[in-house]
Parts: C-alpha cells; sequence; structure tokens
C-alpha cells in the first residue's frame, strides 16, 4: 500500500553515487538507466551517421564529378574563396557535360553553377563570350557587392578554355565544326 505522493518512491539512492535512482526494487533503476543511456547513445550515433550520409549525398549531388574533364581550371579570389570548373567536349567541341565546384559562400556556388550551366551545349567561342554579366543576369541579378563572384567564376570558366585551346592547338577564334580534333566531322 503507497502512502504520500508518488514522487516519495522515486529518490537519490545516496548523494555519491549521483546518477543513480533507487526506484524500491534494488539494482533494477540502475539497470534500467544503463540499458536507456546504451540506447540513447546508440540512437544518437545512429541519427548523426544518418546526418553525415544525407551530407555526403547532397554534396555530391550539388557537385557531381567529371573524372577526365578535357578542360578544366581552379582560380582563387581576392576575396580568399576558390572555384574550380572541368568540362568534357564532344568531338565538335561542343561541351557535353561539367561539374563545378567552390569553398565560396552561396552566391560563389550560384555563380560557378551558372557558369557551368550556360557552358553545356556551347561551342568554344560561345562559352568564351560568357562573361560576369551574362553570369550575375542568369541568377537573377547581383548585388553590386557580389559581382567578384561572377567574375571570379567568368575568369575560373575562361581558364579552362585557354587550357582546353592550349591542348588542342586551337586559337581564340577555331572554326570549331570544321575542325575536331581527331579529324573526324
Ligand atoms: Fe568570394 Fe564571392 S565572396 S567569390
Amino acid at each position: 500500500m503507497l502512502h504520500g505522493p508518488c514522487h516519495s518512491t522515486l529518490q537519490p539512492a545516496s548523494a555519491s553515487k549521483g546518477f543513480a535512482w533507487n526506484l524500491g526494487s534494488g539494482s533494477t533503476g540502475t539497470l534500467g538507466a544503463g540499458v536507456m543511456e546504451t540506447g540513447s547513445l546508440l540512437a544518437g550515433a545512429g541519427v548523426l551517421l544518418a546526418i553525415v550520409w544525407i551530407w555526403f549525398a547532397v554534396y555530391y549531388w550539388l557537385n557531381p564529378q567529371l573524372k577526365n574533364p578535357d578542360a578544366k581550371a581552379r582560380m582563387t579570389g581576392t576575396c580568399g574563396d576558390t572555384m574550380e570548373i572541368g568540362i568534357q567536349f564532344d568531338r565538335k567541341h561542343v561541351a557535353v557535360k561539367t561539374c563545378c565546384w567552390t569553398d565560396g559562400c552561396i552566391t560563389s556556388l550560384n555563380c560557378i553553377h551558372a557558369a557551368a550551366d550556360l557552358a553545356k551545349g556551347k561551342s568554344v567561342d560561345a562559352i568564351l563570350d560568357i562573361d560576369a554579366d551574362a553570369i550575375q543576369r542568369s541568377i537573377g541579378g547581383l548585388p553590386k557587392e557580389h559581382w567578384h563572384c561572377a567574375t571570379l567564376a567568368a575568369s575560373t570558366l575562361h581558364a579552362a578554355m585557354d587550357d582546353y585551346m592550349n591542348i588542342h592547338n586551337l586559337d581564340s577564334e577555331p572554326s570549331l565544326n570544321d575542325n575536331p580534333p581527331d579529324g573526324n566531322a
């Protein structure tokens, strides 16, 4: 038979035992708390693993990789942010796949993604025409203080094209569709 309020059955086992609670049935309370603690730790570890997995999945979804890009460049701006772009071309020098990366802010990410998207499906000449203004317009405009993000994205894209033109001995205005690198039309 219980007497008094129910909290009277839940008391600290002793001051020195700290977290062990006496529930009125010997060591059962301490054991139960231990099992609950282990369960909580395992659940916490599971949640943490799930978050890490989702983070990697989103990261690789946002930053698809090209194993062997035909053109690539990596540039660091005066702000300290680095951007990277890779482009794969078909035999007629048309960009078929692109990938990009930056360690910069969300505006930098938008700009380098816009540069990569604008380059897709374009010839070398058309890609060289993509400038900071085209990039900032494609993302709906930029405040003046973020213009350098679009400029860095354009510079990175153009550096990748320099790399490609050097490798394929193309001048700045190649007659692309008439002169694929392997001689096939
Ligand atoms: Fe550095 Fe945008 S803040 S590129």
